[in-house]
């Protein structure tokens, strides 16, 4: 381990963490592919990570590597899992007075909510308790915070449209709370600072949401079972749907349905999941998406954009496609 590795290593252990060196990230991404992080730390408040970003090496949140594409070469730096009060639920709620509750006695709030947490573990807890707001979450792979970056979103909505406020830690360490205005969600996108890691998110959340929102969910799921493998290995849709059509439809279209490259495969049953079908590496993912757009783009002339993010350490020239 270099000199910087270990004196990393050894104030994020004095911040009361426990890094592992050298770990495997191949068992955390949903693709089950890609080399090992540096160090890996779980971090379980603000503090925890201010001190991780004090350590000056690159930083990378894994969320729960639903929608990344890790390097065969592994992550260079600190790679992070937010746990701890980071993963916390908690509601601003008018008629229950200022401060934090344990649960929404009104009809309308603030649901807020640790970026560390599952998106499906949110719907469920909010389930329980009767409250509704966000399920376009539902089916959504990730976490909370992922779900920001991404604004991620189905056919019932996107999340950037239930934001109230948005909390994250810059690279110094400072800590910023930026409206919705600021964030400029966009389809698949949003505008966060470089290098900045959202901890806590604010979500409009209400009870009168709670019943229209189960009657389109069951309908929601049975939908993607029937049209999407999800009992294979993939990060859910690999390109961003283009202006008016469909990544999965041009995919399909382009006749590249069950296309192989070394152990990836494009799904028979849904042409904008890619398949690891047991041995793929990170490099043979990338080889079959960049097959698949540039095989669109000379049949249709549609240049498709990756939804998926690739991260770590990629031989120069390999992204953007
Ligand atoms: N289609 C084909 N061939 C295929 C696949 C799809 O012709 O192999 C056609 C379908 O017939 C349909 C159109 O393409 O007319 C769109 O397909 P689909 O309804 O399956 O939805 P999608 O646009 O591919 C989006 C989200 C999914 C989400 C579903 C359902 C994006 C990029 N993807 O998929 O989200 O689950 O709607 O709400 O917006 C994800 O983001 O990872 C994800 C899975």
């Amino acid at each position: 381990m270099s000199w910087e590795l270990a004196g990393a290593s050894l104030k994020l252990i004095m911040a009361g963490m426990e890094p592992v060196k050298d770990a495997p990230l191949s068992n955390f991404g949903w693709w089950r592919v890609g080399g090992p992080a540096d160090l890996m730390v779980d971090v379980t408040d603000e503090e925890q990570l201010a001190a991780v970003m004090d350590t000056d090496l690159p930083v990378t949140v894994l969320g729960n590597g639903s929608n990344l594409l890790v390097a065969d070469a592994g992550i260079r730096g600190i790679v992070v899992r937010l746990r701890g009060n980071l993963r916390d639920i908690a509601f601003r709620d008018p008629s229950a007075g200022p401060g934090l509750h344990k649960t929404l006695s009104g009809n309308t709030g603030i649901a807020v909510v640790g970026a560390g947490i599952a998106n499906s573990l949110l719907l469920r807890k909010l389930d329980r308790m009767g409250v509704g707001g966000v399920g376009c979450l539902t089916g959504v792979p990730g976490t909370v915070g992922g779900a920001i970056r991404m604004n991620a979103g189905t056919r019932l909505g996107e999340i950037g449209e239930r934001v109230a406020f948005v909390r994250l830690m810059l690279p110094n360490g400072s800590i910023e709370t930026l409206t919705p205005d600021a964030l400029g969600f966009e389809y698949r996108r949003a505008h966060l600072p470089t290098g900045s890691v959202v901890t806590r998110v604010g979500l409009w959340v209400s009870k009168d949401d709670h019943a229209t929102e189960q009657e389109h969910r069951e309908e929601h799921l049975a939908y993607r079972k029937a049209s999407q493998p999800l009992d294979q290995p993939s990060c859910g849709s690999t390109f961003k749907n283009p202006p008016g059509d469909a990544a999965g439809r041009l995919i399909d279209a382009a006749g590249l349905k069950g296309a192989v490259i070394g152990g990836a495969q494009i799904s028979e049953k849904h042409a904008n999941f890619f398949i690891n079908t047991g041995n793929a590496t990170a490099a043979d993912l990338h080889a079959l998406i960049k097959h698949a757009r540039d095989t669109v783009h000379e049949q249709f002339s549609v240049t498709l954009e990756p939804e998926v993010h690739a991260v770590g350490d990629w031989p120069e020239g390999t992204w953007p496609l």
